[in-house]
């Protein structure tokens, strides 16, 4: 089954050609990263204007990238929710006027549930000439599952029992994990998105005490920030950390020296931790950056390794834009390899928003019988369809 999926629900537009859930002959994305960039942040409004004039040309580059015309195709999915409504709009109404104008069965697609299934995908390999099972193929993440879902709006722990049957295990209180790399960005100076911002500098910071001979691991711990263990739970809570970043970079520029008692003694502790560190120079942003980074990777990471061991899963799968970032990678790695647990992460292209992912959700609803009808709305508010 070739199906074409369409992704407009942030800053990317984005068609891919996908058959059967797994194999990409096509997948393209226009981003709008240097437009938003000069704002700190997506600008929703210029956002859809961006994806109404981005999106047609993009599929049009999908299907001759993919050396296929929209007779070729067997369905047409888009993502429907969550995400910024304007520009969900403008890819489902592309989506449904693509599939009734060329009498083509459409399917809605959860963009979080795609996070997840861009597990499925595989590059630069073809589909098998023999119709195989659609359920399961050779290479497939296997159920049960435990998947970290780490992306701008959601960080969440999901126990995935078999296709389409979600449990949720914990959800963040407050920021999501790529909201605190992104807000912490910002206050660091740091381009838009954040989070690649954030790994890079880390990165220098560590390359910068290889030079000197001395251990990496103290680029980590240069400062010590907090971490909300939430413990006896699996959800997280990053607005701490933020906050203590925040008040870190106003006491290194010196912005508020002075000890401000209603918002408490760790407040103030953070500005005086800047403030030393601006006494015995500029503090090293790549060193913030590196300590910022850990608490976060941190605590990600032995909330899940902690929920594979108690719910027995053989399998865990990274979801979502953070699941690009190299640390949380290893760090996962080293925490699950002594258990014998497998850890899978889709490539770094297929973390961050990108339509083949759409495909690939939509391929195992469609193959199950599933349809949506036209009049199908977007939903900037939706989450995981979570069974309890
Ligand atoms: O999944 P995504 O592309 O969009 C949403 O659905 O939200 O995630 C975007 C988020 C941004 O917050 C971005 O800073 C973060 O993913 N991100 C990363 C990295 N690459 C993207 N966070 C940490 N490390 C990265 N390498
Ligand atoms: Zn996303």
């Amino acid at each position: 089954m070739l199906v074409l999926g369409i992704e407009s629900s942030c800053d990317e537009a984005g068609a891919a050609l996908v058959r059967d859930g797994r194999y990409i002959l096509s997948n393209v994305v226009a981003s709008q990263i240097a437009i938003h960039n000069r704002y700190g942040g997506v600008v929703p409004e210029v956002a859809s204007r961006q994806q109404l004039s981005t999106l047609l040309p993009v599929i049009e580059t999908a299907l001759a990238e993919a050396n296929c015309s929209l007779a070729d195709i067997d369905a047409v999915a888009a993502t429907y929710g969550p995400g910024l409504a304007g520009s969900l709009l403008v890819g489902l109404t592309v989506g449904k006027t693509l599939a009734l104008a060329c009498d083509l069965p459409f399917l809605g697609v959860n963009h979080l549930e795609a996070h997840v299934y861009a597990n499925w995908l595989r590059k630069d390999e073809v589909a098998p000439t023999e119709a195989a099972d659609w359920n399961y193929q050779p290479g497939d993440p296997q159920f049960p599952l435990l998947c970290l879902v780490v992306s701008g709006a959601h960080s969440e722990l999901v126990l995935v029992r078999d296709h389409g049957h979600y449990e949720l295990l914990g959800r963040t209180r407050d920021d999501a994990a790529g909201e605190a790399f992104d807000k912490v960005a910002r206050i660091l100076g740091l381009d838009y998105p954040g989070g690649p911002s954030i790994q890079h500098a880390a990165e220098q910071a560590e390359q910068a005490l290889l030079q000197q001979h001395k251990p990496v691991s103290s680029a980590r711990s240069a400062y010590r920030l907090p971490r909300a263990w939430l413990r006896g739970t699996y959800d997280f809570s990053f607005s701490g950390l933020k906050t203590a970043m925040l008040h870190l970079a106003e006491g290194a520029s010196g912005e508020r020296t002075s000890d401000a008692p209603h918002e408490g003694k760790q407040v103030s502790q953070y500005m005086r931790m800047g403030a030393q560190a601006a006494a015995h120079g500029v503090p090293d942003v790549s060193l913030l950056a590196a300590s910022f980074q850990e608490a976060i990777v941190d605590v990600l990471a032995v909330k899940t390794r902690m929920a594979a061991q108690e719910y027995q899963v053989q399998q865990v799968i990274l979801a979502g834009g953070v699941a690009a970032n190299a640390s949380l990678r290893a760090r996962l790695e080293q925490e699950l390899l002594p258990l014998h647990i497998r850890l899978s992460y889709p490539p770094v292209a297929f973390c961050t928003d990108n339509a083949a992912m759409i495909a690939s959700g939509a391929f195992f609803h469609l193959s199950r019988g599933e349809r949506h009808s036209l009049d199908l709305d977007v939903q900037p508010g939706l989450s995981l369809p979570f069974r309890t």
